[in-house]
This record gives C-alpha cells, sequence and structure tokens, in this order.
C-alpha cells in the first residue's frame, strides 16, 4: 500500500499547480497520471490565458465578460475569484518561465478573443497550453514531487464518509496497488471522447468525473457542452480562436462572412456558442461546403504574422489536411471542445465528499456557468489548481491517514472486477463506444430536442445494458489498452447518459445548451444549477440557486 498526505490524480496544469502550491505548504504530495504528465491534453491548449494585466482593462471588465458569456449561469462570487487572482497567477507562470509573446516595448502580448471587451489573452504564439504546461513540470521536477507515471485510477475509496484514497491499475503490468492519502485531487481533464467529433486527445474519456459520481458526489450542469466553432474537417483538431482573434474570417459557400447576420457588433469574435450555431446553421441550410464546413480565412494576415503568432495550425493544417493557411483557407467545422460541467465543488476545490478534492475541467466551480469564454479555461487550472493544493494542505494539516482496511477490500473486489472483464465471448468495447459517440454526436450536439434526447437517454440505457457484456479478449499484461478502454467505457456512458438526460430536463436554451424546442432563455423556472447523484435507476436530477453578487441577468446582445 502506498500513502502519502496528498495525491493529485492528473498530471497536467490544474494537477501540476496544485502539486506545487500543496508542495510548498510543507505536505508529502505526489501525482498520479494514465500518461506521462507534458502528455497531458493542456499542452494542446493553443489560444491563449485572460488575465487584466493593463490600466485600460480591470478584473472587474473581465469579471462582467465572464457572466455575460456564462449566460448568466456561473457562480458571481466564483467568478470574481477568478478574475481578481488572474493578473497574479499569470505574472507568477512568467516568472518561473513561460515564453509569453511579447509587444513591442517587451510587456506580455495580448490578443482579443471571443465575447471579450477588451485584448486580454496573453498567449504564446499558438502553444500557450505546451509552453505553460512545460513550466510547471519544470517547476514539479525541480520540488522533486513524487510522480506515479502511466497508472490508471479504478476507483476511489470511502471509508466513514471521507475519500482515504483510490485504487489504480500500473498500465505497464497491469498490477493493482491501492493509495492511501489524507486528501485526494481529482485534475483529470474533460470527456470529449464520448463524442464523435472533439478537439479532445484520445485519453479525455471522462473517467476522473465518473470516479467522484461513484463515489456519490454529484456532477453539476453536465448537460452545458462547449462545441468550439472551429476545428479542422477531418480530425477535429483545434484550429484556434486566435485565428480570428489575429484577423481571420468566416465565409460560406457564397463566400459572404456570415457572421454578420449573427453578431453584427462582434462578428467571428462573439462567443463560442453563438458562432458554433452559426457555422452549423450555415451548414444545415445549405451554405456550408461538401462536407459540412465553413471556411476559416487567414490568407489576408500574411506569412510572417501567421509564422509568428499563428506557427501550430499552420502545421496542423499542413499535416493533417494538406491545407497552407497562407495561401487557402482552412476547412473547419464545430467539435466538442469542453465541459463546462464536472464535479460539484467550491471555489477552493472541496467537494462534497470530505477529503476529495477537484480543480480544472474535470471540476465544476462554476465560473463558466453555460458557456465558457475561450482563454478561461487555462486561467481556470491556475487559479483554481493552486487553491485546491493550498487548501488541501491545509486539510491534511488536522487529520489522519485512514482505510487501512477499506482499501485492502476494495483492492480485492478490484482484482474480482478486473478478472470478471477478462476472456470469454463477449462484445466489443468498441462497438458500444462508437454507438455512444454517435448518438451524442447526433442527439445531443450542437442543436438539442425532445425527441432526439429522449432517443439518446434510452439509447444510452440500452448500451449500459450491452457495456455490462463486454469482454477483454486481448491477454496482454503489458499495455493492455483494451483492458483499459473497456474499464473507462462503464464511465464514458454514465457521463453520456447524465448529460443527455440533465439537457432533456432543462426547457430552456441557454448558452451552449440549445433546445430548438425551447428557443428563449428561462430564468424564472431555470435559473439554477443541475446536480446529477447517482443511483441504481440512472441519474437522479436535483437543482440548485445561482449565486448572482453584481451583474443582473440580462439579454445577451452581442
Ligand atoms: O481556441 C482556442 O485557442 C481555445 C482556447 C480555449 O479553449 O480556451
Amino acid at each position: 500500500m502506498i500513502t502519502h498526505d496528498i495525491i493529485i490524480i492528473g498530471g497536467g496544469l490544474a494537477g501540476l499547480r496544485a502539486a506545487l502550491e500543496a508542495h510548498n505548504r510543507g505536505t508529502d504530495v505526489a501525482v498520479i497520471s494514465k500518461v506521462h504528465p507534458i502528455r497531458s491534453h493542456s499542452v494542446a491548449a493553443q489560444g491563449g490565458v485572460n488575465a487584466s494585466l493593463v490600466h485600460d482593462d480591470s478584473w472587474e471588465a473581465h469579471a462582467l465578460d465572464t457572466v455575460r458569456g456564462s449566460d448568466y449561469l456561473a457562480d458571481q462570487d466564483a467568478v470574481e475569484v477568478l478574475c481578481r487572482e488572474a493578473p497574479e497567477r499569470v505574472l507568477e507562470m512568467e516568472h518561473w518561465g513561460t515564453l509569453f509573446s511579447r509587444t513591442r516595448d517587451g510587456h506580455i502580448a495580448q490578443r482579443p478573443f471571443g465575447g471579450a471587451g477588451f485584448p486580454r489573452t496573453c498567449y504564446a504564439g499558438d502553444r500557450t497550453g505546451h509552453n505553460l504546461l512545460h513550466t510547471l513540470h519544470e517547476q514539479v521536477l525541480r520540488a522533486r514531487i513524487k510522480i506515479y507515471r502511466e497508472w490508471l485510477v479504478t476507483r476511489l475509496v470511502v471509508d466513514g464518509g471521507r475519500c482515504t484514497g483510490f485504487i489504480a491499475m500500473h498500465t505497464p503490468d497491469s498490477k493493482l496497488e491501492a493509495f492511501r492519502a489524507k486528501a485526494t485531487v481529482l485534475a483529470t481533464g474533460g470527456y470529449g471522447r464520448i463524442y464523435q467529433r472533439s478537439t479532445n486527445a484520445i485519453i479525455n474519456r471522462g473517467y476522473g468525473i465518473s470516479l467522484a459520481y461513484h463515489a456519490g458526489v454529484p456532477l453539476q450542469d453536465m448537460e452545458f457542452v462547449q462545441f468550439h466553432p472551429t476545428t479542422l474537417l477531418g480530425t477535429n483538431i483545434l484550429i484556434t480562436e486566435g485565428a480570428r482573434g489575429e484577423g481571420g474570417y468566416l465565409y460560406n459557400n457564397r463566400h459572404e462572412r456570415f457572421m454578420e447576420k449573427y453578431a453584427t457588433g462582434m462578428m467571428e469574435l462573439a462567443p463560442r456558442d453563438i458562432v458554433a450555431r452559426s457555422i452549423q446553421t450555415e451548414v444545415d441550410e445549405g451554405r456550408g461546403f461538401d462536407g459540412g464546413y465553413v471556411q476559416l480565412d487567414i490568407t489576408h494576415l500574411g506569412e510572417k504574422k501567421i509564422e509568428e503568432r499563428l506557427g501550430g495550425i499552420r502545421q496542423i493544417s499542413i499535416d493533417f489536411a494538406g491545407i497552407d493557411p497562407v495561401k487557402e483557407p482552412i476547412p473547419v467545422q464545430p467539435g466538442q471542445h469542453y465541459s463546462m460541467g464536472g464535479v460539484s465543488c467550491d471555489a477552493n476545490g472541496a467537494t462534497p465528499l470530505e477529503g476529495l478534492y477537484a480543480a480544472g475541467e474535470c471540476a465544476c466551480i462554476s465560473v463558466h456557468g453555460a458557456n465558457r469564454l475561450g482563454g478561461n479555461s487555462l486561467l481556470e487550472t491556475i487559479v483554481f489548481g493552486k487553491r485546491a493544493g493550498e487548501h488541501a494542505a491545509g486539510y491534511v494539516q488536522e487529520t489522519d491517514v485512514q482505510g487501512e482496511n477499506a482499501h485492502l477490500d476494495s483492492l480485492a473486489s478490484e482484482e474480482q472486477n478486473i478478472s470478471d472483464l477478462m476472456g470469454g465471448d463477449g462484445e466489443s468495447f468498441a462497438v458500444v463506444r462508437d454507438e455512444l459517440r454517435s448518438v451524442m454526436q447526433q442527439d445531443v450536439g450542437v442543436f438539442r430536442n425532445q425527441a432526439g434526447l429522449q432517443k439518446a437517454v434510452e439509447t444510452i440505457r440500452e448500451l449500459r445494458e450491452k457495456g455490462r457484456n463486454v469482454r477483454v479478449k486481448s491477454g496482454a499484461t503489458s499495455f493492455n489498452f483494451e483492458l483499459l478502454n473497456a474499464i473507462e467505457l462503464k464511465g464514458m456512458l454514465e457521463l453520456g447518459q447524465v448529460i443527455a438526460k440533465g439537457a432533456l430536463a432543462r426547457e430552456e436554451s441557454r448558452g451552449a445548451h440549445y433546445r430548438t424546442d425551447f428557443l428563449e432563455r428561462d430564468d424564472e423556472h431555470w435559473l439554477r444549477h443541475t446536480l446529477a447523484y447517482q443511483t441504481p435507476e440512472g441519474p437522479r436530477l436535483e437543482y440548485k440557486e445561482v449565486t448572482i453578487t453584481q451583474f443582473q441577468p440580462k439579454q445577451r446582445e452581442y
């Protein structure tokens, strides 16, 4: 049995920031990750991180943009924390070594981003996540924080109403091990790969979120799924909003800058939910190109600027679509990108389960409400990663390591679960997973309606039945990816069910949740957060109030 004061599950930005903070506060902290930390999905973030750094801007303006962007569902006290702490966290990353792009006079360069009233997105070309992640990884190595690489956490252990650690499988030899901790921090990212089209890495299957759900923690606002407007046709790799921030245009098949019809003021820089819906409408109404896409044109920016600021997406377009954006437009379509919902927690990352914290995309604090602004997710990782590490470090001063017997029991039952999955004739995980992805894409996508959502709920219920018969044919004991996929499938199905059920229940349109049968936002009935609890019959939904401080809900106009 392995024991630490605090163990962080996940080696991306939120996890590493939490680890560093807990370490700096004198605790024995370790990180456990499914992959090497620098392969975490944070590395793929492109466009930037928001912070009000200059006099003409303010954290209050950032907060107002964030709350409007959220379609007033964000908790405003949490948004205030996010925006107030942003400058300090970004400057700290710079001092630790992040190579931000610069203005001519040497300040951190900032670009316009969707839904923002001020150019406040700090960037490192279009490889901002890469730069930030390497910076934090260096700091974690420097602090000699223990990292357990290539371990899949399979379940949390709860004893006496407290999370006392977890069971994990070591991928290189498929051995299970019990890890005990006074505090456990989930920082496992999103679930994008339950959709067919997603910008997310294949590791983003949402398993961390489902671990909390199983342990009795409610999932909050899961029906709010962000679709990024511009993902590369074919692979759905992210084509950063920074391309539009730098002056890129969107064209339909009539060569019209169609955003003029949908967001006359902000055009291509309207918030993501609006731009994604606009593109999908153009495609659905026959003004897209064959294959279901529109064009993102940056040719007028010129090779020098494109290389300097958008070199990553130029290379991606060449490598994955054979298109050089210096010479021709990029074919783009909306794709799942981010989860506004997640494990319900407060602004210190504390979940309702004692000893369990959450930070980053897997968490719902909620600072993004119904629609996140670009540049606020990288920010969330460093602001709330730090806070989770700080508060977990405080908590462990007053508590002991517990749960030895519960860990031994859980280890034995996980060994049995895995042996039950192995061998014999059964369903292939891939068949069930692909059916899930297909129904999520078709019926729980950019546009939703009652019939489609009901179909999705029913289909996923059937898939969960089918999922019980999944068996692993490969007997490999080293890097058995069929086994890893089979284990994670259960969580993917559960998250799909929570998302679809929450979306079916929410009879309004708000932010990224757009119901063609309930076109208006309905504050009277739906200005509230959804909480989904696991039960044997499927998710039970409850609701809770939204915290409003300074900004009364208004109609969003862009
Ligand atoms: O478009 C982008 O670069 C994505 C940024 C974000 O999701 O915050």
